[in-house]
């Protein structure tokens, strides 16, 4: 591991997966194993910031990590933790917290909607959570952090954090940087293309689970929204083709004008039915691993152990200095 670039990234436990999670997260994160000393964490503690259910809570962490596992990432070669079994990601969270200022906070896009959504009762923890993310990020020395388009803002506030922690005192923090894809970046809504598919969408028909069946993946795709010109086109006029060549792009890894050609003077059905069947081939087998994991308890309580001991181990050294700096007395 000495010597290669680190990556970090996460995701909240917080309800099923889509194909938008998979394509702009999780199917980078394999391709990148190799090159990079990867951290890959099921942030439970981010997934707070809204009302869980504990007991769906404890399912979706570890079938999110077996997500991680049968999706390829491989537990030997990365680290894969549970956030709140690394206690350092709420202390570092703390420190970076009184170096924030509210008024950057209030303007995070999902903040804003998110606490649209809330009425009355916005918690604290939905404002602040940016800073737990940039808290994730900087103890690890990231070099880059792979997630969809939706999350380039809240890096930007972990560069700012980090470099403004580096500047009061002294050079603690390495500033990351964000990979995201080209065409998974930002998987839209099958109902409403000008929307990110999300799992929290009211319309069952606009987003895809990564565990849903085949044949309702290939319902969903054949209702998919597009559009009266008839042409496979990639294009903002026809947000829901273009969305569509956007799915099939990032799983087969081929250009959406190579799709374009490929798909000329080819009508809307065929290429739903070729955009269904790449979805269901490239989700069946990762489906038919987790529902293998999620029964091996074992096996998943030994990844979980072993990441947050490696985990906890490169954390600290950060917290540390960054203790020691802020003037803190050291315990020992
Ligand atoms: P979360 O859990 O909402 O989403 C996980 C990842 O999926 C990406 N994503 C999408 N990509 C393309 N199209 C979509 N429709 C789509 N929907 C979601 C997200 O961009 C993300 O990469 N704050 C983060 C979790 C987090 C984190 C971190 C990420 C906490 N700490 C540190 C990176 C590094 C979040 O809420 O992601």
């Amino acid at each position: 591991m000495e010597g290669k670039k680190v990556i970090f990234s996460g995701i909240q436990p917080s309800g099923d997966l889509t194909l938008g999670n998979y394509l702009g997260a999780i199917k980078n994160w394999v391709r990148l194993q190799e090159q990079y000393d990867c951290y890959f964490c099921v942030v439970d503690l981010h997934a707070i910031t809204v009302r869980q259910e504990p007991k769906d809570l404890r399912r979706r962490t570890l079938e999110l990590l077996s997500i991680y596992i049968a999706s390829g990432i491989d537990p030997e070669k990365n680290t894969m933790f549970i956030q709140s079994h690394v206690p350092q990601h709420s202390e570092a969270a703390w420190l970076l917290n009184c170096n924030t200022y509210m008024g950057e906070l209030s303007r995070m896009t999902q903040f804003k909607d998110k606490s649209a959504k809330s009425g009355n009762s916005i918690a604290a923890g939905l404002l602040n959570y940016p800073v737990l993310m940039a808290a994730d990020i900087l103890l690890y020395q990231a070099d880059l952090v792979p997630v969809g388009r939706d999350q380039k803002q809240h890096l930007e506030l972990t560069r700012d954090l980090g470099e403004r922690f580096n500047n009061l005192y002294s050079p603690t923090f390495k500033i990351p940087e964000a990979y995201i894809p080209k065409a998974g970046a930002k998987i839209m809504d099958l109902q409403e293309p000008t929307k990110k598919m999300s799992k929290s969408s009211e319309n069952a028909n606009g987003f895809i689970l990564i565990m849903d069946p085949p044949n309702v993946i290939r319902k969903k795709i054949s209702r998919a929204v597009t559009d009266t010109i008839g042409v496979v086109k990639y294009s903002d006029e026809q947000p829901g083709i273009k969305n569509l060549i956007n799915i099939l792009s990032a799983i087969k890894s081929i250009s959406p004008e190579q799709i374009e050609e490929q798909y000329d003077g080819i009508g809307y059905a065929k290429f739903k039915s070729d955009v269904a069947d790449a979805i269901v081939e490239e989700l069946e087998p990762i489906q038919s691993k987790v529902k293998q994991l999620v029964s091996d308890k074992k096996y998943l309580a030994e990844v979980y152990k072993q990441g947050a001991e490696k985990a906890k181990y490169v954390a600290n050294k950060t917290l540390r200095k960054m203790k020691k700096k802020i003037g803190f007395i050291p315990e020992n």
